[in-house]
């Protein structure tokens, strides 16, 4: 072969080689081009773009409906979202609640903001009522929010003996034994429990909220009276214990029985229901007195995470 020809081929060896070098680059120029192109549409980019960190827009649209992005999209960045979204007890359904909430209560914590939202209470009591759930046997909630029926009677109702209470008394068989298992543990620790008030009918429940309004107003009567509906005591699952020296309601939380009933009631299914500290969410003032059944595993939970029963079902039942 000729000289010539010889570097004639290697040339096209070479001009080849270049092109395939061109195409590869310009495809791998192209998939990242199309990349970028496709990131750019992606919602992540779109918060990023916004002001918020790639972290927040993750956790923003795990925990937001595509909606709602959408309407984030339009507005300023909100720098308070990210808490809401990340408190323990939030809950999707409740989100435009939340913020319009948190709008008008800046001075309230996010966990407050996220709990009385649950529990309707970023609205007044007894503006807006709904019938109580009666289907959630033991967990059955009654509130200022929900409401039973005026002729509700709980199933099972039995007699406490009078060994253990003031007057006539009724619960349910379940909450009567569990009762008792728990009166026989406080015993054998020199404690004694006795039932001063359980269940009422709402006819007796609209007598003592009546007697209650009639002598000092309703404002006060409703932080310390449900009214006729709305009483736990309807339930036949509550009850108001006493204990003998500790017998009114201003002086039972300093006895030695609230004391032991705070440590292990939650091991016979009871839960202290209004308790001190809640009241913006219960709508009542503190009851060390008031006691209410839900069973040991939900009482262990509740009494474990530190929530009052409103929050509870806010959160694992509504
Ligand atoms: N004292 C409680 C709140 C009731 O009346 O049911
Ligand atoms: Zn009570």
């Amino acid at each position: 072969m000729k000289i010539g020809n010889h570097l004639k081929i290697k040339k096209k060896a070479i001009y080849f080689l270049a092109g395939i070098v061109a195409l590869f680059v310009m495809t791998i120029l192209g998939i990242q081009y199309y990349n970028d192109y496709k990131y750019q549409q992606t919602y992540e980019f779109k918060l990023i773009e916004k002001g918020y960190t790639k972290e927040e827009a993750t956790i923003l649209l795990e925990k937001i409906k595509e909606e709602k992005i959408l309407e984030l999209l339009n507005e300023e960045k909100k720098d308070y979202l990210i808490s809401i979204v990340t408190e323990k007890y939030y809950l999707e359904k409740n989100f435009d609640q939340y913020l319009d909430f948190y709008e008008k209560n800046k001075k309230h914590g996010m966990y407050d903001i996220i709990a009385m939202v649950n529990v309707h209470a970023n609205q007044e009591w007894y503006e807006k009522i709904e019938e109580s759930d009666t289907t959630k046997g033991n967990l059955l909630l009654v509130n200022k929010y929900y409401q039973l029926k005026e002729d509700y009677v709980p199933d099972n109702l039995v007699s406490v003996s009078n060994w253990y209470c003031y007057g006539t008394n009724k619960i349910t068989k379940e909450a009567y034994d569990a009762f008792l298992n728990m009166y026989q543990k406080a015993e054998e620790q020199n404690i004694k429990l006795i039932i001063n008030s359980s269940y009422r009918d709402f006819k007796s429940q609209e007598a003592t909220y009546n007697n209650l309004k009639n002598s000092f107003g309703q404002k006060k009567a409703d932080s310390q009276a449900a009214r006729p509906g709305h009483s736990e005591h309807e339930t036949g699952l509550a009850f108001d214990i006493f204990s003998p020296g500790n017998t009114t309601t201003s002086n039972f939380k300093d006895s030695e029985a609230y004391q032991w009933l705070k440590e292990h009631a939650n091991e016979y299914g009871f839960i202290e229901r209004y308790p001190e500290g809640k009241e913006y969410l219960t709508g009542y003032n503190f009851e060390s007195w008031h006691w209410r059944y839900v069973g040991t595993e939900i009482a262990n939970k509740i009494k474990e995470e530190q929530i009052t029963f409103d929050e509870y079902y806010a959160y694992y039942l509504e």
